[in-house]
This record gives C-alpha cells, structure tokens and sequence, in this order.
C-alpha cells in the first residue's frame, strides 16, 4: 500500500522510519517532507493545508492511506474534505474530523468538553471582551500564579502563565484587544496546578482505544527548565512516574471517559489523542487535548512501540483496534533535539550540516532540514532529534548527547540535561 504523511517536521521522519517498518506499506510520501524523508521516500511540494492539492497527489500516487501529522489540516478539516469525497473512495486517513480536532482548536470547547464528562482539570472561566471584567472576577477568587490561554491555535505561544494579578489583568486585555489576532477573542483563564507533566497517547476510532508509550518532553530553552518555551527541546520513554497505579487512574479517568464521550457526542473520530497530563499529588489532571501525535515525544515513543504501525491503522479503520495489544521495548528512550543559534528567537537557515554519517547507534530524526545544492541545510529552528535506547535513561541520554556532538552546523545548541527529572 502507497502511505501519505502530511507534514515536514521531526514527528513525520519518526512515522515515516516506523511505518517503513512495516510489510504492508509498498511507498511512503511525504507532503512536503524534509531531508531526511527523502532517504526513506519521496518528498512532494505540497502543502497540507491545501487540500485540493492533498487529493490530487492522493490520485495521481495511487495513495489508499494518508497519516496527518500536525494539527492546522485537522483543525482546517482535512479529514471531512478527503472522506466526504467521492472520488477518494476507500481512502483511510489517520486523524479526526474538523469536530473532533476542536478538541485541540478550541479551548473552551475542551474545556465544557472536559466539565460535561467529569474529566479532572484546572478550573476555569472562559471570557470574551465583553465578559473581560468577570474574567478579572474570577482571578481574584484564584491564586497566584494566573493562568491565561487564548482559546484558538496559536502556534504554542497562546497560553501565558503570569504571578502578579494587576499585570494578569492588562495581559487579558491585551489579548482579547487581539494580541494573538482570533485565537484569543475567547480566553480561557485557568487555576494554575503545581505537579509534573507527562503526555500520554492513544489511538481511537471513539469506541476502542490503544494506549501508545508515554512520554515526558522539556519545553523550555534552557538546562533545569529554564528560559523561553520552545516546540520541545527533547522526550524521554516510559516515564518512571507513571507506574501501573497512575496509569491506571489515568485509563480510568481521563482516557475511558473521553473516548466515551466523544462517542456520546458521536463526533467522528479515527486518529490520534495526545493527553498533556499534569500529576497533583498523586492525580492526574488534564492540561490540554492535542489531537495529533507529539514532537519531539513521538521520536521517543515510536522507537519503543513494537506493533506493526500500519496494521494498527488499518485496524483503526476497521473498528478492531481491540484486538492488539501495546507491544513496547522495556528499554529507555532518550530524544535530543539539536536546535537552530537564536532558537526560539529569530535564527538563520540554510547553514550547511556535516558529519550526519558520523551518529552511531542512536536514530536520526530529521526536523528543520532542507536540500540546497546536494547538501543538507538547515530549514527550521529545530533542526535534528536524535534518540537512542538503552536499559537506563541515562545511558541512553549519554549516547544521545555523544551522537549529537558529532554532527555539526554553525550555531548548534541542544540541551545536555534531558531526564534530569526522572532520574
Ligand atoms: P498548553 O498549551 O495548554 O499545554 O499550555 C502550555 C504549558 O503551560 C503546559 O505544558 C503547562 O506547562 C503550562 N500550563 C498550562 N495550563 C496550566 C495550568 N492550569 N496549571 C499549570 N500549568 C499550566
Ligand atoms: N511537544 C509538545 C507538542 O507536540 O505539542
């Protein structure tokens, strides 16, 4: 079977390597791809979010499987475009429909989605300009620190997380007079919960699911957790943390009951959820739905997943997700991502990368690269991940950190401390 993986980033080279994997897939795809797809399959100058283009590549490639990678084309509907068309017949696209991706779109509607199903997370208030001062109402009755997130997709840069409530107050005014442009004529204000975060991921067709390996990422710049947020500075399979116990109380409640939910609402979904989990004392909490899979966290958690990929989708589309069951590598996996000088400030693309041959033992999972005169470029802040298993997080950390100083492009940066937490 020919696959179509939309999307150019370090989570679609991890796909792409998995289901390569796999006895089913004939020829994999990618729109548009980067420079380490291309070693694995064919790139294609196409944009995922436009879907007239999506089709038409659909046909001429013979393609009867399309895996989205990111969010904006699920959001945008991707979905309901390829499958209410007739022409595509039979086609088996991975990822929800535009309802289903608000999940992840709206957050206010995760949000109600979350208070009509009894899904444990932060309390909150949603307000628009004309609500504001309720908003500021509902702060006061909060402590510090204040938790604002504009309610639209913003690039990962929508939600701020502010101690003083005076400079909280003009904060929400600044974003609902359209700071984040729509994304934040709504707000979500949210009480701010104090524990450590995990990201758990299943697949579902909103009847079964199959819970993936989860992870843990480290968003911020910085070694220790400090700095600027980023995409992900790197991820770490399976989180200690996270024994039987807690994911059990996570199964139960925060995965059984969005599952059915989204079958009580019947919104069609067939794809992935993504739970950014927070652990208060010993409890889970929901800090937001994505509706795709992670990156960097999918560069740690597909390494470790033993099932055939391609089988499960095919399952998922046949409603027998229930007859697998998650086969996973007991050894650690430790991502690094090297990162563009400046990142996530403005940086410089197009800088030449040399001695990618030279890693050893670890994965190499292409992110923000490009080919310009046969050479391997930079394109992206994040630039390459890398992952490497072993026995112990830390093993697998060093390892990780060997391969990634051997490969080199003017102004490299990537974090030495990945699993600092868990160890
Ligand atoms: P989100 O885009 O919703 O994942 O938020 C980005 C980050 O902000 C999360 O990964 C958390 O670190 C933090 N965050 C969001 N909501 C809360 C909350 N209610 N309490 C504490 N931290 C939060
Ligand atoms: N690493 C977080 C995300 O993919 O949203």
């Amino acid at each position: 079977m020919n696959i179509l993986i939309l999307g150019s980033g370090g989570r679609e080279h991890a796909f792409g390597w998995k289901i390569k994997l796999s006895p089913l897939c004939d020829k994999i795809y990618f729109a548009p791809g980067n420079a380490g797809t291309l070693a694995i399959g064919e790139n294609l100058a196409v944009n995922p979010n436009d879907f007239q283009a999506v089709k038409d590549v659909v046909i001429a490639k013979g393609i009867k499987m399309v895996v989205v990678g990111p969010e904006e084309p699920l959001v945008r509907g991707v979905v309901d475009f390829l499958e209410s068309d007739p022409e595509l017949k039979g086609l088996m696209v991975v990822g929800p429909s535009k309802q289903g991706a608000m999940l992840e779109g709206s957050k206010d509607f995760a949000k109600q989605f979350m208070m009509r199903h009894d899904i444990p997370t932060a309390r909150y208030l949603a307000v628009s300009a004309k609500t504001c001062s309720d908003g500021k109402a509902f702060m006061k009755g909060l402590k510090a620190p204040y938790v604002l997130k504009a309610d639209g997709l913003a690039a990962g840069k929508g939600v701020l997380i502010i101690d003083d409530y005076d400079e909280a107050c003009a904060e929400l005014d600044r974003m609902l007079g359209g700071k984040f442009g729509a994304a934040g004529n709504t707000v979500v204000i949210e009480e701010f919960l104090s524990g450590i975060e995990l990201s758990v991921f299943v697949l579902t067709d909103g009847n079964d699911y199959f819970i993936l390996p989860e992870a843990k990422d480290y968003k911020r710049i910085g070694e220790g957790d400090s700095g600027l947020n980023t995409g992900g500075m790197g991820a770490v399979s399976p989180v200690p943390f996270a024994d039987a116990a807690f994911m059990e109380k996570i199964e139960n409640r925060i995965i059984r009951p969005t599952v059915n939910g989204i079958q009580e609402e019947e919104i069609s979904y067939r794809g992935f959820i993504f739970f950014g989990l927070i652990k208060v004392g010993n409890d889970p909490y929901v800090i937001e739905y994505n509706v795709r899979m992670g990156d960097p966290e999918t560069e740690a958690v597909l390494p470790r997943l033993k099932n055939d990929i391609v089988e499960l989708f095919i399952d998922l589309h046949k409603g027998k997700l229930k007859s697998h069951r998650t086969e996973t590598d007991s050894r650690k996996a430790v991502t690094v991502v090297l990162v563009s000088g400046g990142y996530p400030g403005d940086y410089e693309k197009g800088i030449e990368i040399s001695d990618l041959a030279k890693v050893d033992g670890s994965h190499v999972f292409h992110a923000g690269t490009a080919i310009k005169s046969d050479k391997v470029v930079t394109a992206g802040g994040r630039v390459i991940a890398i992952t490497s298993m072993a026995p112990s997080i830390d093993e697998a950390r060093v390892l990780s950190l060997k391969n990634a100083s051997k490969i080199h492009y003017q102004g490299k940066y990537f974090r030495k401390d990945i699993g600092f937490d868990l160890m």
